[in-house]
């Protein structure tokens, strides 16, 4: 083995401790670590002697400890901090070398990054990182983006470190410059509404099956079983057991209920809006934790009336299998508008991304790993470009299966006055995809009236506009740009 190391990791708070550890335990690999704070690679080293880790205690120490090409993975927060690490690595690196942004940074944040690194002709890699610190440690599910030839290189690197399923590592080039931040930013949105989603079951199961938590604890263990199989099922059942040491009283109880966020759901919703995808059940997700936190509005509004009438639950097994198809069928329309929005992504920005790849890669490793996956990846395999999930046969029978019980839930927690923005919000999305006919023509008409913003006609080619304050007759005219 040579004296030097063939990757090094800036940034070793948890993230990047544990990737570093990653790295250091796969055959052939020797990583330099450096951090701005020399106390925390102390750490690292002291806590860790038989890590084939080289410590350095500056950035040149960290970058001359490196085997060329250089490789070298920033672990640090998104934002300004990554620019500065980026900077001191471009001023130091030399042609081939390479830098990869493991954080979750914003893609065209990466964008920017890869143009200004590469005219240095150094190779600079977003990499979307999914696991949280144990997948960082243990095999994570790894999104590079950046060039094809530094991922000759790092490629081989990253798939020594991450999750396997199916045999196979959970790590694809994702496609060029911002690509592998863009999906990464796309898994987080469906990370969200999934979470939002079993939330929602929860709230059902409890408000009207008056289940305790540990009880929808076991319940969502009986459901982990099947086709909900996944690591945010489980992790919410470990949740739900948990009783609070303090009082004695369900954790879930005693904490408070205002969810916080980062930022990566925002930018899922205000990327897909800008790119016209309706990733309408991310977006609820993204507005039940905003609405969580309006801590006054809430309080001033508490006792708003609600004229809601009871859920009388006849058949407790009928009503929890109800739930948990409301459950199956929200999150696949979740996930269908996601793979929507890295589709229509890759349209904009010129990537060629694989829906299938990238549903292979999030089968192992990432927060929303789940048996679901596999069947997501068959759905592409049969047909590469299907237009939408929910158009893949085995979906649509499965919605089939589901949906009677989806409105039932739907309209029941309604009447309840049980919020279920995911749950409703996904049902309309799907009763409006396969609407024959849609209001949308009277917006139109709307539109048409207020602003001449023209029409076209379901029977004529051309657009057409009509003479609202005049006699209201019909003109052929050219598409409005207001
Ligand atoms: C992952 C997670 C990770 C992080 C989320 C949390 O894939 O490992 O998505 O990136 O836990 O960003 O996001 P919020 O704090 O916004 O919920």
């Amino acid at each position: 083995m040579s004296e030097k190391a063939n990757i090094g990791v800036v940034g070793l708070a948890v993230m990047g401790s544990n990737l570093a550890r990653n790295l250091a335990s796969r055959e052939g690999n020797r990583v330099a670590v450096y951090n701005r704070s020399v106390e925390r690679t102390e750490l690292l080293v002291n806590e860790h002697p038989e890590a084939n880790f080289i410590a350095a205690q500056t950035i040149d120490e960290f970058v001359a400890s490196l085997a060329k090409p250089r490789t070298a993975i920033i672990m640090v927060q998104a934002g300004a901090g990554t620019d500065a690490v980026i900077n001191q690595l471009a001023e130091r690196f030399e042609p081939g070398d390479i830098i990869v942004d493991g954080g979750n940074a914003l893609f065209t944040d990466t964008i920017r990054r890869e143009k200004e690194v590469s005219a240095k002709g150094i190779n600079f890699v977003g990499a979307g990182i999914s696991g949280g610190e144990e997948g960082a440690l243990k095999g994570p599910s790894i999104m590079p983006g950046g060039s094809a030839e530094a991922y000759k290189t790092l490629g081989p690197i990253l798939a020594s470190i991450a999750a396997v399923a199916e045999g196979e590592p959970c790590v694809t080039h994702v496609g060029t410059d911002g690509a592998g931040h863009f999906v990464k930013m796309i898994h987080n949105g469906i990370e969200y509404a999934d979470m939002q989603l079993i939330a929602e079951a929860y709230d059902i199961l409890r408000q009207a099956g008056n289940y305790t938590p540990a009880e929808v604890a076991e319940i969502f263990g009986e459901w982990n079983k099947g086709d909900l199989e996944s690591f945010l099922i489980e992790i919410t059942a470990e949740v739900l057991k948990q009783v609070d040491a303090k009082t004695g009283k369900p954790f879930v109880d005693v904490v408070l209920d205002q969810a916080g966020s980062k930022g990566t759901g925002v930018w899922t919703v205000q990327t897909s809006l800008n790119l016209g995808v309706p990733v309408s059940g991310i977006a609820e997700a993204v507005f039940a934790r905003s609405l969580s936190s309006q801590a006054t509005q809430r309080a001033a509004a508490g006792n708003l009336p609600s004229h809601a009438t009871k859920w009388e639950v006849a058949d407790k097994k009928a009503f929890v299998e109800a739930v948990r198809k409301a459950l199956y069928a929200s999150k696949l329309v979740a996930y269908a508008q996601g793979f929507d929005a890295i589709r229509a992504g890759a349209k904009e920005y010129n990537w060629e991304i694989d829906l299938g790849a990238v549903s292979k890669i999030w089968r192992g490793g990432c927060i929303i790993r789940a048996q679901f996956l596999n069947r997501i990846a068959d759905a592409y395999a049969q047909n590469p470009s299907l237009e939408s999930l929910i158009l893949d046969p085995y979906f649509t029978n499965a919605v089939a299966e589901a949906v009677g019980a989806w409105r039932e839930v739907v309209a029941k927690a309604s009447l309840a006055g049980i919020p279920v923005p995911a749950f409703a919000s996904s049902l309309s999305y799907y009763d409006g995809l396969r609407s024959p006919r849609l209001p949308a023509a009277l917006v139109q008409g709307q539109r048409d009236f207020f602003g001449a913003h023209t029409y076209k006609r379901v029977d004529l080619p051309g657009v057409f506009h009509t003479l609202w304050s005049g006699d209201r007759s019909e003109i052929e005219t050219t598409p409005s740009s207001h």
